[in-house]
């Protein structure tokens, strides 16, 4: 049973330190958050399972981290400058803004009149200045990427001669990308910071760009299926030519049922998309226009790529698989959200979250806490995993409680130590999902959860 809607996570989030509203103690900024003690290991995990995913166990995948803020033609040339917008309109008659494309039967959302002013363009992306320049300088503009793409094109050359790579081959970046969106809300799902995790797959103009496409969604559709991501929850939109963005001839999103409760549950997860040659071409010297003249005049590298065996030189396509970490991370809760029933009727919230993702591994409690031989014994045993796995003390309350916390956390596995231990140098190991335990020796404990925290890699050596 996933989490029936947003809200449900939202409470949750705030409640056990995953997300908090940003800035409350000024009375919060619209739709900013802070990741908490657990939220940011959430958001670590999913971006090292993706790291891991793409730039170490495969092998045609390198990976840079570029910087936020890139010389403003790129974004002249990579097209954002002119077309990077969202359509505004203003309701006459309560005065609200909104992007036009999400007027639902010409209705406003706020007041229902039908009254609209004409739509016009809103570049979303976010501006600053460079240096100690006047207000009105215009060439200390700068921007705030809104895509982590751009800084991977510019590279390309960079990382292939680098890295002595050949056709085909992939770029990865995660970071921070910034858009200065209109209407931002649903939590997580759309704000003006976020994160992304990009990947640039290049390919010879002559590749099967459309079954490159397919193949990418499959790869994504298998990696959200080991992250928990429930395969019914997932629905693939093949984006209509007019909705296609001007680099692109092809894109499929991969949606998440972020509304369940909804009549439209569905919104965009990531896209993967066919963007042709469009992006090495633009920032290339040498790209001459249908009337010969060079396209990019301020441009001093020619991004283009020489392939030896067919001893041609031409502008790599490009796919494009793009996905969010915070949606991601949305997508992950929901399906994760599960509730349960003890013996004493109470219910119980369980985040079955993936071993992989868990913030915490393992839960070290000790069953009485004013015994000091007991509070060392489970105190040691923690600093024993904590160089392997994370782990956590706690002895803040009384077993129950702390067993219920760890549950709604998602920590797959409690460890308690009792007097019975002091004897047997043995401990309780008590599973999440099904409340079982069992007896464990503690020099066997290292090796028995990294089996069953499979397909968290352990190393070997503990
Ligand atoms: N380079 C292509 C690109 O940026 P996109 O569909 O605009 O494509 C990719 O963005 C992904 O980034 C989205 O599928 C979504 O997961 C995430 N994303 C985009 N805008 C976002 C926002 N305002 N808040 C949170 N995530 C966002």
């Amino acid at each position: 049973m996933p989490a029936p809607n947003i809200d449900t996570i939202v409470s949750l989030a705030k409640r056990r330190g995953f997300v908090f509203p940003s800035s409350e103690v000024y009375g919060g900024l619209g739709s900013a958050w802070d990741y908490g003690p657990l939220g940011v290991e959430l958001c670590n995990n999913v971006k090292q399972a993706w790291w891991r995913w793409l730039v170490y166990e495969r092998d045609d995948i390198e990976g840079i981290d570029s910087s936020i803020i890139l010389n403003r033609l790129v974004w002249k040339y990579s097209g954002h400058e002119a077309t990077f917008n969202d359509w505004l309109i203003d309701c006459r008659k309560c005065k609200g803004r909104f992007r036009a494309d999400k007027i639902v039967d010409n209705k406003c959302p706020s007041c229902g009149a039908s009254d609209w002013t004409e739509a016009r363009p809103f570049n979303t992306m976010l501006q600053t200045k460079l240096g100690a320049v006047a207000d009105d300088d215009p060439t200390a503009v700068a921007y705030l990427r809104p895509e982590t793409a751009q800084g991977i094109f510019i590279n390309f050359l960079n990382v292939q001669t680098t890295m002595r790579r050949k056709l085909p081959f992939g770029i990865a970046q995660v970071g921070k990308s910034f858009r200065n969106e209109v209407t931002p809300g649903n939590f997580i799902l759309r704000t003006r910071e976020f994160e992304q995790m990009e990947m640039e797959y290049f390919v010879s103009p002559t590749a099967e760009h459309s079954k490159l496409v397919d193949y990418w969604v499959e790869q994504y559709l298998e990696w959200f299926g080991s992250l928990g991501v429930n395969r019914e929850n997932l629905f693939l939109y093949e984006v209509p030519g007019e909705e296609l963005a001007h680099y692109s001839k092809r894109t499929v999103d991969i949606m998440y049922r972020y509304f369940p409760e909804r009549e439209k549950p569905w919104e965009e997860l990531m896209g993967i998309a066919w963007r042709t040659d469009f992006d090495l071409g633009t920032h290339s010297k040498n790209k001459l226009d249908a009337e010969g003249k060079r396209l990019n005049p301020d441009s001093t590298e020619d991004l283009s790529y020489f392939d030896e065996a067919a001893k041609q030189r031409f502008y790599p396509h490009v796919i494009e698989p793009a996905a969010g970490v915070n949606r991601t991370v949305l997508a992950v809760l929901m399906d994760a959200y599960s509730e349960k029933t003890n013996d004493k009727g109470e219910t119980r919230v369980i985040l079955k979250l993936s071993p992989q993702l868990a913030p915490i591994k393992a839960a070290i409690l000790p069953l009485a806490k004013n015994k000091p031989e007991i509070v060392g014994m489970a105190k040691a045993i923690k600093r024993s995993l904590q160089p392997v796995l994370r782990a956590v003390y706690d002895d803040t309350g009384g077993i129950g409680k702390l067993y219920a916390r760890q549950d709604e956390i998602g920590t797959p596995f409690c460890i308690t130590v009792d007097h019975q231990s002091l004897e047997d140098e043995a401990v309780t190991v008590r599973d999440r999902d099904t409340w079982e335990q069992e007896r464990i020796k503690v020099s066997d404990l290292a090796d028995h959860l990294q089996k069953r925290l499979k397909p968290f890699p352990v190393p070997e050596s503990i």
